[in-house]
């Protein structure tokens, strides 16, 4: 078989064959096809789509070109994954939520793609927090407290790990085919057995209308049915940011606010949607309503906070940061974003503001780029607040001051106030 005959065919538009498929990521995988190789073949994909069947072979053979995980001795072990938002912060909560609730958490998580950010790039931002543990070591902390959040730096699907720093710098993100095949190949290869998806739809999601997210979501629904691992997934609007802030230090110091019952009200109608869901996918209560209410009590009474913390100290982070948020670094210029009008906020297109955070540091321009922990945006008013003119609208956590006036000049842009 030969890489040049392959993405000559879908660069043709035609149907690859699975062994085709196969072929592709386990070379790619093995590093015996180069990465502009890939990058071709990736952007045929992107352009002409896949069928059913090649969507399915994809995300098989990139499921097994890595260990794949068996964690039956952990019982019912639920996931969650978000097909991307700015903003969003809803692993960092949800996660030691649910834990919180007894039920296992194991999960995979990704990093920054595009204009998205990555729960991996936000751990990272937490002193000493390590997010490539061994197998064992993942299990090992799933069964001795109840959670694990780790990165694809084991050997879990590494065929994801690489197309997808891949398409991030070729923006081949927005496809269904590439979107499916990476969300189920880490899921099938980190082993839960339930999984809850978050579809997201609108201006800071993949999928810019809810019909697309929808055909995403039934995509990937096969997929886990095909797998074994049962799947739903709630279908979420990403039109504007989900809270207020965007950069990852700054989502971390929200998130930790969150579950100490200081949460914005979008994050928490997430939250209690994603979370009813993941309790009744466990079996541990059918009726949603009350499933939120248990969300809330386990918020109030600090064991979701907790959890966090029993988190971040088990995965070698410094703890003291989470108690103290104050200790986290600081960007150098905190730039107030002033509003030039007086009205309501009609629009606050989220993939402006995440591409905005992205040029301050806070995502990858290349593949190789480092993330700036410190950078990104608090936004002080969303749509449909009101406004008066001169009033700070946002702020800038910039390192770099001429990125930040920058960041400043086009946050004002992107704030339309009628
Ligand atoms: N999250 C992923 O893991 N992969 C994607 O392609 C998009 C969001």
């Amino acid at each position: 078989m030969n890489i040049q005959e392959i993405i000559a065919k879908k660069r043709d538009n035609q149907i690859l064959e699975k062994e085709e498929i196969e072929y592709f990521i386990k070379s790619y995988t093995e590093e015996e096809i180069t990465d502009y190789q890939a990058a071709a073949l990736i952007m045929a994909i992107y352009i002409n789509g896949m069928n059913e069947e090649e969507i399915t072979n994809l995300t098989m053979a990139m499921a097994h070109s890595g260990d794949i995980l068996d964690l039956s001795e952990l019982g019912t072990v639920v996931d969650k994954h978000s097909t991307g938002g700015v903003g969003d912060k809803v692993t960092l909560i949800l996660a030691p939520i649910i834990s919180s609730l007894g039920i296992p958490v194991a999960k995979m998580s990704g990093r920054g793609l595009g204009y998205t950010g990555g729960t991996i790039d936000k751990l990272e931002s937490i002193p000493g927090y390590k997010t490539n543990l061994s197998i064992e070591q993942f299990k090992e902390n799933v069964k001795e407290i109840g959670i694990s959040l780790i990165g694809q730096t084991m050997n879990l699907a590494p065929a994801d790990k690489k197309i997808y720093a891949l398409r991030d710098s070729i923006s081949a993100t927005e496809s269904i085919p590439l979107i499916a095949s990476s969300i189920m190949s880490k899921k099938i290869a980190a082993g839960a057995n339930k999984i809850v998806l978050d579809v997201t739809y609108g201006s800071g999601a993949f999928m810019k209308t809810k019909a697309d997210a929808q055909k995403l979501a039934d995509t990937m629904q096969k997929i886990g049915e095909i797998s074994g691992r049962e799947t739903i997934c709630i279908l979420t609007s990403m039109e504007q940011p989900l809270g207020k802030n965007i950069g990852n230090i700054l989502e971390v110091k929200e998130a930790v606010e969150f579950l100490k019952g200081n949460g914005e009200k979008d994050v928490q109608e997430v939250i209690l949607e994603l979370g009813s869901n993941m309790l009744k996918l466990a079996g541990k209560g059918e009726d949603l309503e009350e499933n939120k209410q248990k969300i809330k009590e386990t918020i109030s009474n600090g064991k979701a906070y907790q959890k966090l913390k029993e988190l971040v100290q088990h995965q070698g982070g410094d703890v003291s940061y989470i108690e103290n948020l104050e200790k986290f670094e600081t960007a150098k210029y905190i730039l107030p974003v002033i509003s030039n009008k007086t009205g309501i906020v009609k629009s606050l297109k989220a993939e402006q503001v995440g591409k905005i955070s992205v040029e301050l540091g806070a995502g990858r321009i290349k593949k190789e780029d480092k993330i700036d922990p410190s950078v990104g945006i608090i936004l002080n008013r969303k749509i449909g607040d009101s406004i008066t003119e001169g009033e700070i609208i946002a702020y800038i956590h910039a390192n770099d001051e001429e990125k930040g006036k920058e960041a400043v000049r086009k946050l004002q842009d992107t704030y339309e106030i009628k």
